[in-house]
């Protein structure tokens, strides 16, 4: 395999609203959220653009990994969309780093750091000498409907990086996908085309089957994690610690519970920071990197699941 991870940023917005914010504009509350999600507070962007967090964690990134901007030979962004549909949030993100490389945005939703992760291996194995910056970044306050507290209550916006460099931290990866709107969608505005003056509107808000999708998930992660433990000729045991997307502690408790690995073992942020979808898993990695928690041989399994439907799980050995 062909990356190491040599630099990590994140950054959250300002913005932090409780479940008892949110009792102001919905009928819900603290003790239902906690019980059923574990999260108690999420930080919503307000005085900032979706490129502000995105650069904000970049240049945290690059600071950590000790590179200029002018270093990257590419950026990849993950993510459900940025401010604008065109350019896409990753050239937006390049413009103004002064970086001067190739930059995209991919769509796989709450899994979108591990297909990331996947997109730049493939590069790696054309080219070992890059410097690849994966900045996961996701604005789910502007995807809600903050109408609905089935779905209101559960998100939070924040942006994760890394630096990749060539290396041999990224032992297996394991990627799947499996189209299906009914459990999680977003809709596409219907546009305004003359012709289509008698089509409904569909709000473009974020429609979900929440029972669906944590049976979906509770089974995706056992089921991730065992194809990469074993292709990276580890066991479960062996792992120091499992990041899973971070949608819903109950989710994570249930998976650790089948798979018999101890929760300690699980890193969390899902209280404070809800589900952040493409930005979870590196917002904790950055998390644990500035704790000095990833010291040389750390195993660490990352788990994703999310709209698509997709998965993506992997082990990085530190
Ligand atoms: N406050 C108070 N009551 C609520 C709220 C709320 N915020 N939301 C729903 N309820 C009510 C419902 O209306 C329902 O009431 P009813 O029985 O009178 O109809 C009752 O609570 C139970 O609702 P359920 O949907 O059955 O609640 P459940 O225990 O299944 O929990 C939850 C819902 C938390 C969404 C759960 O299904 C879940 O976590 N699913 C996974 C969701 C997820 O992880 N999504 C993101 C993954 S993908 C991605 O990251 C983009």
């Amino acid at each position: 395999m062909s990356f190491s991870i040599i630099g990590t940023g994140s950054a959250l917005p300002k913005t932090i609203q409780t479940n008892e914010d949110l009792t102001e504009f919905l009928e819900t509350s603290n003790e239902w959220i906690v019980s059923r999600t574990g999260i108690e507070t999420r930080h919503i962007c307000v005085a900032e653009s979706i490129l502000d967090i995105a650069l904000d964690a970049s240049l945290n990134a690059l600071d950590n990994a000790q590179l200029k901007p002018q270093d990257l030979d590419l950026i990849i962004c993950p993510t459900l969309g940025g401010d604008t549909v065109t350019p896409s949030l990753a050239c937006l993100v390049e413009k103004e780093l002064g970086a001067a490389c190739p930059s995209f945005d991919l769509n796989a939703a709450c899994s979108g750091f591990v297909y990331g992760l996947d997109v730049a291996d493939a590069y790696f194995c054309r080219n070992k000498d890059m410097k690849i910056l994966v900045i996961a970044v996701d604005a789910m306050s502007k995807l809600v409907d903050w109408k609905d507290r089935k779905t209101a209550v559960l998100f939070g916006d924040g942006a994760g990086a890394a630096v990749l460099s060539s290396g041999d931290d990224l032992k297996a990866i394991h990627l799947t996908a499996a189209g299906n709107q009914h459990a999680l969608c977003i809709p596409w505005q219907k546009g305004n085309h003359p012709l289509l003056r008698n089509q409904e509107t569909l709000l473009p808000y974020l429609k979900m089957d929440g029972s669906e999708v944590y049976r979906f998930a509770v089974s995706a992660i056992c089921k991730d994690l065992k194809i990469v433990v074993k292709e990276a000729g580890i066991t479960l045991d062996d792992l120091d610690y499992v990041i899973p997307h971070q949608a819903n502690l109950r989710i994570i408790e249930s998976a650790a519970k089948r798979l018999k690995i101890p929760m300690e073992k699980f890193v969390l942020q899902v209280s404070s920071c809800g589900n952040t979808s493409a930005a979870s898993i590196p917002l904790v990695l950055d998390e644990m990197n500035r704790q000095g928690k990833l010291i040389p041989g750390t195993q660490i399994a990352l788990t994703a699941f999310g709209g698509g439907l997709t998965t993506g799980a992997c082990i990085l050995e530190w």
